[in-house]
C-alpha cells in the first residue's frame, strides 16, 4: 500500500533556493519512497514564473511527487500542511546587513504565522530559511499561538555543514568522520561555530587541530562570513547549498538524527546554556520522531561563553527591534 503523501509547503517557491529545493523534495531527498504533495506559495507577480517551474516538475515525472498546488493566499496553500518550509523573503544584496531586512521581512512572517495557526495540520513542523531566519521564526511563532513553540525552527544547518566541511578540509578527514559540530546563536556573522565539543574520527576536534590561532582567526570567521563571501562571489546569496541544508534539517527533524551525533538547529530557548527563554537560538540538538532535544551538560569555557553571549545579545536586539515594530 502506498504511504499517505506528506503535505509540504514551500514559500518563495519561484526563487533561487526554491529552484533547487523543489526538485530535491519531489525526487525523494526528504523522505525516500514516501510521496510528497507540494504546496507552493508566491507573491502574485511571481506566479507566472512559478507555473514554469511546475511545468518542469511535471516534466521530471517524479514517482514520489503526489501533486502540486500553487497560489498567493497562505490560508489556502497552508491548508492541512504537515511541513512548512518558509523560504520566501527578500535576500540580502551586496553591502546590506541582515538587520536591514528585519522590517522588510517582518510583515511576511506575521501573516504566514497567522495563516499557519489557522489552517496547518495538527502535526505541522515549520522550518524558516528566509533571513533574518531566527527572528523571522520568532515572528511566525509569536503569531501562531495555537501551534506549540517546539514546532518552529530556523535554519543553521547550512552553517553546521559549512563548519564540517572546513574542519574536514583542515584535518584531511572525511566529512563523515566529523561528529558533534555545533553552531550556537544567530544565523549571522555573530554565530559561534564550536569545535571544542566536535570530534574528528572520535577524537576531540580542537586537539586534533592543535592550533587555537586557526580556530579563532580562520575557522570561525570563514564559517560565520561564508554567506557574505558567496554573495560577493556569485552576486547573489547561496541557493543550492541552502536548499540542501533545508532538506538535511527537515529530514533529521522528521526522521531522527544519527546515533552518537547531533545537529544544529535554531529553536526556542528553554533557558539552556544561559540563552534567554523564548529566543530562537541555535543549539546542539538530537532529534527523534519530529521532536528535538537540546544536548545538555556540555562544558562551556570562557572563550565559548563570550562568543555565545555575543551572538545571543544580537538576537535579543533583533527581538527588541521587532517588538518596537509591533511585529510580535
Ligand atoms: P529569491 O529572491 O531568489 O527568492 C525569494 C522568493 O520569495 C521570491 O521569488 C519572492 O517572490 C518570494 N517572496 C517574497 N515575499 C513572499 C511572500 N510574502 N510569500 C511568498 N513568497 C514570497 O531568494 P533566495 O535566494 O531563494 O533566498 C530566500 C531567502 O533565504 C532569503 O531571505 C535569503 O537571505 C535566505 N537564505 C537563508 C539561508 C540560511 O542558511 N538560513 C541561506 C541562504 C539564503
Ligand atoms: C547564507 O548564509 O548564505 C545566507 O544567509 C546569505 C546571507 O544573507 O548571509
Amino acid at each position: 500500500m502506498t504511504a499517505t503523501p506528506l503535505k509540504v509547503a514551500v514559500t518563495g517557491a519561484a526563487g533561487q533556493i526554491g529552484y533547487s529545493l523543489l526538485f530535491r523534495l519531489a525526487s525523494g531527498s526528504l523522505l525516500g519512497d514516501r510521496p510528497v504533495e507540494l504546496r507552493l506559495l508566491e507573491i502574485e507577480p511571481a506566479l507566472k514564473a512559478l507555473e514554469g517551474v511546475v511545468m518542469e516538475l511535471d516534466d521530471c515525472a517524479f514517482p514520489t511527487l503526489a501533486g502540486v498546488e500553487i497560489g498567493s493566499d497562505p490560508t489556502k496553500i497552508f491548508d492541512g500542511v504537515n511541513l512548512a518550509l518558509l523560504v520566501g523573503a527578500r535576500p540580502r544584496g551586496p553591502g546590506m546587513e541582515r538587520g536591514d531586512l528585519l522590517e522588510a521581512n517582518g510583515a511576511i512572517f506575521t501573516a504566514q504565522g497567522k495563516a499557519l495557526n489557522q489552517v496547518a495540520a495538527d502535526d505541522v513542523r515549520i522550518g524558516v530559511t528566509g533571513n533574518p531566519a531566527n527572528t523571522n521564526a520568532l515572528i511566525a511563532m509569536t503569531n501562531a499561538p495555537d501551534i506549540p513553540k517546539e514546532r518552529f525552527s530556523a535554519l543553521t544547518r547550512l552553517d553546521h555543514n559549512r563548519a564540517i566541511s572546513q574542519l574536514a578540509a583542515k584535518t584531511g578527514a572525511a566529512v563523515t568522520d566529523i561528529k558533534k559540530m555545533t553552531i550556537w546563536g544567530n544565523h549571522s556573522a555573530t554565530q559561534y561555530p564550536d569545535v571544542f565539543h566536535a570530534e574528528v574520527g572520535g577524537r576531540n576536534a580542537a586537539e586534533v587541530v592543535g592550533d587555537q590561532g586557526w580556530i579563532e582567526n580562520d575557522f570561525i570567521p570563514t564559517v560565520a562570513k561564508r554567506g557574505a563571501a558567496i554573495i560577493e562571489a556569485r552576486g547573489s546569496s547561496s541557493a543550492a547549498s541552502a536548499a540542501s541544508a533545508t532538506i538535511d534539517a527537515a529530514r533529521d527533524w522528521l526522521l531522527g538524527s544519527a546515533d552518537g551525533d547531533w545537529v544544529s538547529m535554531a529553536v526556542a530557548s528553554d533557558g539552556s546554556y544561559g540563552v534567554p527563554e523564548g529566543l530562537i537560538s541555535s543549539f546542539p540538538v538530537t532529534t527523534k520522531d519530529g521532536n528535538w532535544e537540546i544536548v545538555q551538560g556540555l562544558d562551556i569555557d570562557d572563550f565559548s561563553r563570550g562568543r555565545i553571549d555575543a551572538s545571543v545579545a544580537e538576537l535579543a536586539d533583533e527581538r527588541n527591534a521587532v517588538t518596537e515594530l509591533g511585529l510580535i
